[in-house]
């Protein structure tokens, strides 16, 4: 089988595998098909299919496209927590599932599970296909509505905000195309003034009822 069929499969298994339409339950909102495919998934293929031929143009995009399908599949598959953490390890185990399951050869498996590796913030990539992967996960959270539609699934306000003045800082830094940085840095700044607005005006003690 070609590769447009396996990752056809590939994505099929994984968008079963999330929480359908009509699951309510708040946790996995986040991660309901309607919200986690169009926003995340497909836009971080979309992403490493224009910044791999833009910056990457040696990358094996079939590597660096299977990584971005199943890079957060941990998020879901064999989740026991309500952290999302070590959700890295577990997308690794399920590509290496998938992929195996499709004749994959481990030499290619673990050039997908190195990119998976690579969206880890404290992770330093080397391959070509594992920076680009990592650009394209940041940035894609970087240009859409995701900093927003996160306050839509927190449980409250403050931890919201500290949770976006975190992200903004590690999401921005996993940035390494010199490029991206720099048409990012207008958006930085705007982001953070929202922050330092909110936490002024929260702080201001003159009002008080
Ligand atoms: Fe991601």
């Amino acid at each position: 089988m070609g590769f447009s069929s396996n990752f056809r499969t590939v994505y099929s298994n994984l968008y079963k595998l999330h929480p359908q339409l009509d699951n309510e339950e708040f946790r996995f909102r986040y991660l309901r098909v309607d919200w986690f495919f169009p926003q995340h998934i497909n836009n971080v293929l979309e992403q490493i299919k224009r910044l791999g031929t833009k910056y990457f143009p040696e990358v094996d995009l079939e590597v660096a496209l299977f990584a971005g399908l199943m890079h957060d599949a941990g998020l879901v598959y064999n989740r026991e927590t309500s952290s999302p953490l070590g959700h890295e390890q577990r997308s690794e185990e399920y590509a290496r599932r998938e992929l195996s399951a499709l004749s994959y050869s481990e030499e290619f498996i673990g050039r997908v599970c190195e990119c998976i590796k690579a969206t880890e913030p404290a992770y330093q990539a080397s391959s070509p296909e594992a920076l680009l992967v990592r650009n394209a996960d940041a940035y894609a959270h970087m240009i859409s509505m995701h900093f927003f539609a996160k306050s839509n699934f927190s449980k409250d306000i403050a931890s919201f905000v500290d949770w976006f003045s975190d992200k903004l800082k590690t999401t921005h830094s996993k940035i390494t195309i010199p490029e991206l940085r720099e048409e990012l840095k207008p958006t930085v700044s705007f982001y953070e003034s929202l922050i330092e607005n909110y936490r002024r005006n929260r702080d201001i003690e003159d009002y008080c009822v």
